[in-house]
């Protein structure tokens, strides 16, 4: 046994999940999958595994995310990731929320490596298929090269050959509005286990396991948090932080601080029963080092919230409506993620939230704050 082929089985034995499962990832090497060049931190240098096999080999076997193309494979002023292998943890719990069986036609919307694709061949076993799809031509070559012989059949583009019918479809990029082909794709009562992004960029995108119920409609829970590159098709505009290089006349004190709010999802909640505003988290590093702030916004009128729950910004329209669901929240005791429920009418282009404590209409258009050229950066500061 190779000390690659150890730490996978150490991978493998960590997981949280069901038995077959775990014994689907363990057939599966992670390093069979992930390519030479990886991008070890979302911003920084490339790793090349023949001149640090040992630190290539600790990013594919941390239980996290592997970068393995940025910029759409173009070399950017920024990293931006544009293909990865998820997170090994993340990827179990979306395989169980799909409830896939041996024998079952199953569709992967993101191929990236082709790890995921693997593990979704050896869990439907022979009688069953795997067809992945991967927009990317380099990252699909790769993908199909190292899926040889594991039944897999990767498709270049968006969308499969042939008339679909799939017992359930897994997508591992992120996408605001679920596309009516996707739903399309499966028959009824079939899972599709989707990131969904409340927002064009930025932000969690947290996984729900949707079931069609009809033509056009499919409804399910939120089972995690997430955080996961955008479909390429919904790409939108990089959005300014809220009250960016404004100065700030109004100050108050916030319930609860910016770290504990990034806390279990908290901020994911609230991000989900807020559509109406524009909530960013971001570092201001003037201020001891990486400390969050979670940025709240609607329109021009924006709150930022510290640590230690000192706010600060200029209005409070949309500090109130965000201290309305924190109070809901609270008082509920904070239900989990799966206590929401998304109900997509993806003809109608409808994303609805449903819990106990309300429903939530996500509107196409997300009210994104507005770009002020003669107030920048420096006058707050
Ligand atoms: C997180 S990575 C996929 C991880 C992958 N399942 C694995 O096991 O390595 C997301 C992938 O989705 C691809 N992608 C983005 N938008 C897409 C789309 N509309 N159709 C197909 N693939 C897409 C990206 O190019 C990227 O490779």
């Amino acid at each position: 046994m190779t000390d690659l082929d150890r730490a996978h089985a150490l991978l493998t034995d960590r997981l949280d999940t069901t038995d077959e499962i775990r014994a689907a990832f363990a057939a599966r090497p992670r390093h069979e999958y992930v390519p030479d060049v990886i991008w070890p931190g979302a911003v920084g240098a490339a790793l090349d595994r023949a001149e640090d096999p040992d630190g290539w080999a600790s990013s594919v076997y941390a239980d996290d995310y592997v970068t393995t193309q940025i910029g759409d494979g173009d070399a950017g002023p920024v990293n931006i990731p544009t293909s990865s292998s998820s997170a090994p943890q993340l990827m179990a719990d979306m395989l169980r929320a799909a409830e896939i069986e041996p024998g079952m036609r199953v569709v992967e919307i993101g191929t990236g490596t082709g790890w995921n694709a693997a593990i979704l061949a050896s869990l439907v076993g022979p009688t069953g298929s795997v067809t992945s799809v991967e927009i990317d031509p380099d990252v699909a070559a790769h993908a199909r090269d190292r899926l040889t012989g594991t039944g897999v059949q990767v498709v270049t583009g968006t969308a499969p050959d042939g008339p679909g019918g799939f017992d359930a479809l897994i997508a591992t990029c992120a996408v605001r509005r679920v596309p009516l082909a996707w739903v399309e794709l499966v028959g009824r009562d079939a899972r599709l286990v989707i990131p969904w992004a409340p927002y064009p960029e930025g932000g969690p995108t947290p996984v729900v396991a949707l079931r069609r119920t009809g033509p056009t409609t499919a409804v399910g829970p939120l089972v995690r948090d997430a955080s996961f590159m955008r479909d390429r098709r919904q790409h939108g505009a990089r959005q300014r932080f809220p009250g960016n290089g404004e100065k700030a006349t109004d100050r108050t004190v916030f319930p609860e601080g910016s770290r504990d709010l990034l806390r279990n999802d908290r901020l994911t909640r609230l991000v989900l029963t807020c559509p109406e505003l524009y909530i960013a988290v971001g570092g201001r590093p003037w201020e001891g080092g990486a400390a969050p702030v979670v940025a709240v916004g609607e329109g021009d009128d924006w709150t930022h919230i510290r640590p230690d729950g000192s706010a600060a910004g200029n209005g409070t329209r949309a500090l109130t409506i965000f201290t309305k669901a924190y109070t809901m929240w609270e008082e509920a005791g904070w239900p989990g993620l799966d206590s929401l429920t998304l109900e997509v009418d993806a003809r109608s282009d409808a994303h609805t939230l449903r819990s106990c404590l309300g429903t939530w209409e996500h509107p196409a258009q997300v009210r994104v704050p507005p770009t002020r050229p003669g107030n920048r950066r420096g006058s707050s500061r």
